[in-house]
């Protein structure tokens, strides 16, 4: 597989508007999208550096996987995305090497990206998420 990038990292929040201002401006970074992800249970603001975004999730469902995070950890780091050019391809090396993946077939995620998820216990501890960017 060919990694592209840290596409970003994703944040788990309680609030996304209290949680806006330090990254809007304090650090002075554009929020470029706002969007819902139905099937994820999450709405997601995207703010872009320009070189890697910054992603805050933020729970719209009691079962969603944010919902439970937040109720585990607290918010703060859930996962970081890295860019890939082939995101079949990836995970067919991924199984190959026994590496637990979330699900077999890749999801369509924020911004239309075909995305798939590592699971913590291949990689020490940190969720992984790979994507395709699709246009
Ligand atoms: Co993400």
């Amino acid at each position: 597989m060919k990694i592209l990038g840290i596409e970003h990292i994703g944040i788990a929040v309680e609030d996304t508007e209290n949680r806006s201002p330090f990254w809007e401006h304090v650090l002075g970074i554009n929020r470029t999208t706002t969007e819902i992800v139905e099937h994820e249970g999450v709405k997601t603001d995207i703010y872009n550096t320009g070189k890697g975004k910054v992603e805050l999730l933020k729970s719209i469902s009691d079962d969603s996987t944010i919902e439970k995070f937040l109720n585990k950890k607290g918010e703060g780091i859930h996962h970081v995305c890295f860019e890939v050019d082939n995101i079949k391809q990836a995970i067919i090396e991924l199984k190959e090497k026994n590496i637990s993946i979330v699900s077999e077939n890749p999801s369509i995620g924020a911004e239309g990206y075909k995305i798939v998820f590592i699971h913590p216990k291949s990689t020490g501890g940190v969720l992984v998420e790979l994507a395709e960017k699709t246009t």
